[in-house]
């Protein structure tokens, strides 16, 4: 575990590895469920131009797809090759509305700047999770709203992830929406909902975010532990889920 890993990553990733990371959604096989993620991120969020805090933004794919979209965007990454990546890809689509900054998003100076913000694959590479989202909590002003989209139980013990962390020096954990959910309500957030967001589920029959069975379920606060359960004493656990956590 260490910040260093993900500060040198990509001059360990080489050319191709750069590439691939700069031209997501598209260089990437899961890319169409990484669009119906980034939909499903979007629908969550207040309306543009909110001013958002994209945390642990790499490349930054997602923080150009929102400014795109209209929001006033900061992305945010620890890794000045990863920023120096994601502002030249700024430029070259000439986007006015989209900013960086390199700083350690466990040590945000920001103080109730932003309505709302997002950890799209990133808070599971935190060292200090709860550091992480004290930050995010801070950068928000009240009523701001956090959306974290990570994977849940099992990823770190996949094999892939070994060889990463092995290679890399990169940290990575399992981000499970009810360990995100209960760092989130003691640090502060009064409200918090997981949506179950899965292609899986899908073909399951038991539907993605809200219209699917389990999202009807984690609508009511008092399902949501339940909700949550299932879905890390299941193999659901291991998919991606999405939080959203109220200021
Ligand atoms: C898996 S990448 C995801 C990048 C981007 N969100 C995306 O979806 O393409 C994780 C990112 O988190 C960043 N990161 C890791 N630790 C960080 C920290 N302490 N502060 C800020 N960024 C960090 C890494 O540099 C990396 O860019």
């Amino acid at each position: 575990m260490s910040k260093q890993g993900e500060i040198d990553y990509v001059r360990h990733i080489g050319e191709a590895g750069l590439a691939h990371a700069v031209d997501k959604p598209f260089s990437d096989g899961g890319c169409a469920q990484m669009l119906v993620d980034i939909g499903i991120v979007m629908h969550l969020l207040p309306p543009p131009p909110a001013r958002l805090l994209d945390l642990g933004c790499g490349t930054g794919w997602t923080s150009a797809f929102l400014a795109r979209r209209g929001y006033d965007v900061t992305g945010q990454d620890i890794a000045p090759d990863m920023v120096a990546a994601a502002q030249a890809a700024r430029d070259r689509q000439g986007i006015a509305n989209l900013r960086f900054v390199v700083s350690d998003y466990e040590g945000l100076a920001f103080d109730g700047e932003f309505d709302c913000a997002l950890f799209f694959d990133s808070l599971h590479h935190a060292v200090d999770e709860e550091a992480a989202l004290r930050s995010a909590w801070r950068a928000l002003r009240p009523g701001g709203i956090l959306v974290t989209h990570e994977p849940g139980e099992g990823h770190a013990a996949n094999p892939a992830t070994q060889a990463a962390v092995a290679r890399y020096g990169v940290t990575e954990k399992d981000m499970p929406p009810r360990h995100i959910v209960a760092v989130g309500r003691r640090i502060g957030f009064s409200r918090t909902r997981i949506l179950v967001n899965s292609e899986r589920l899908v073909r399951l029959g038991l539907g993605i975010g809200e219209a699917g069975l389990l999202g009807k379920l984690a609508r009511y606060r008092a399902l949501q532990p339940l909700v949550a359960a299932a879905m890390n004493f299941s193999r659901w656990g291991r998919l991606g889920s999405m939080v959203v956590l109220v200021k």
